[in-house]
């Protein structure tokens, strides 16, 4: 509440519910946790959730980039950080000088992360990613004994771990993961019985973490459940998790309408006399995408947002709530009174998925954690 004189939009992070659906999954499956806070922790901002993860009893972090690893390890996070994706070849030396673990899928990074580490003289650490399915990044099955074998006979590099993506575990009814995971299996046994011993197997995404006990092996990497959002419309969260983020604006100008009149760039909407129009300081440069049939919550009632969006502020029509003021809080994504918006609603409204609304809310949007 308190925010709406200090902010123009902002997005309040509840940590303790973080820390809340990290601990259900922990509890609920008995396996070590890897949390994902790629992306600014899916946009919710990555050192405080990691440090709720953490008092959640997440043991491991899941990152895509140097700079997020680095974010982590310079705030002091000392547990584990796995870079999911790409490391740029330059940055090698300074991962494995920060205990970075790194994934690898080809000969050459092998290589050339083994003459780094020989060069400074630390072990670097690596992920073997197998391609099992989802055809983004990984080794190729047949090929995995291979690299397993250069990084077991390289005293430069620990195997700490072996995994591969799901594409399809948000969809539970079909065979897709469990294939997946047999020829994970697969690779498992050459390896076991060629003498290949990665420390951690891993696979599970947050929907498989949910529905297929048989993905577990020794580490599951939480994204999207924790932050308490759905991880689709066939894999639905239980009532115990808790969506973390709500996402605020506040109500700058009142206008009553006193002849017909077009709102906003373009002229898309035409007020009548007696419409009473609100603006508030919201934007596509927030990540409020411009497009039509928006909404927001003002006086706990769901108002339609008219006319195009602008970059910094959008307008409402506030017929329906006449008692509506100027510095009233407007909710783009939460509760209030009765009603709520959720991330998945707008991800409707946007044709796409609540990951990207909350990871495409602007950098510029305050972030603050209660
Ligand atoms: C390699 C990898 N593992 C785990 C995750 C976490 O997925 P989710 O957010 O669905 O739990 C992601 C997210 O995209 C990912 O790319």
């Amino acid at each position: 509440m308190g925010y709406v004189k200090l902010y123009s939009t902002w997005v309040e992070i509840d940590l303790e519910s973080i820390k809340e659906n990290v601990r259900q999954v922990v509890e609920n499956t008995k396996v070590t946790v890897m949390a994902i806070v790629k992306a600014n922790a899916y946009g919710h901002g990555a050192l405080p959730v990691a440090k709720a993860a953490l008092s959640g009893g997440a043991s491991w972090f899941g990152v895509a980039r140097v700079e997020e690893a680095l974010e982590l390890r310079q705030a002091g996070i000392n547990r584990p950080i796995l870079i999911l994706g790409y490391t740029p070849p330059k940055r090698y030396d300074e991962m494995i000088e920060n205990d970075i673990s790194l994934t690898v899928w080809e000969s050459e990074q092998i290589d050339a992360i083994a003459a780094s580490a020989n060069k400074i003289g630390k072990q670097a650490r690596l992920h073997l990613k197998v391609d099992t399915g989802m055809s983004r990044l990984g080794v190729q099955p047949e090929n995995a004994s291979n690299l397993a074998n250069l990084i077991s006979s390289s005293s430069s590099l620990i195997f700490e771990g072996l995994f591969t993506h799901f594409a399809r575990a948000d969809e539970p009814d079909l065979p897709t993961t469990q294939q997946q995971t047999e020829l994970l299996m697969i690779i498992l046994e050459e390896f076991n019985n060629a003498g290949f011993q990665p420390k951690y197997i891993h696979a599970a995404n947050s929907a498989a973490a949910l529905t297929h006990p048989s993905t577990w092996f020794k580490l599951l990497r939480l994204g999207i459940a924790m932050y308490g959002l759905h991880p689709s419309p066939k894999v639905q969260l239980s009532e115990a998790f808790r969506p973390a983020l709500s996402w605020k604006t506040v109500l700058t100008q009142i206008t009553t309408v006193e002849f017909s009149r077009g709102v906003s760039y373009g002229h898309e909407f035409i007020a009548q006399p007696g419409n009473r129009i609100g603006t508030i300081p919201l934007g596509y440069a927030d990540g409020f995408r411009r497009i039509a049939g928006n909404q927001v919550l003002i006086r706990g009632l769901k108002v339609p947002v008219i006319g195009r969006v602008c970059m910094d502020q959008s307008m409402v029509l506030l017929d329906s709530v006449p008692e509506a003021k100027v510095g009233d809080e407007v909710i783009v994504i939460g509760k209030q009174g009765e009603n709520h918006i959720l991330a998945e609603d707008v991800a409707k409204r946007w044709g796409t998925i609540n990951y990207e609304v909350a990871s495409g809310i602007g950098q510029r949007v305050p972030r603050i954690f209660i």
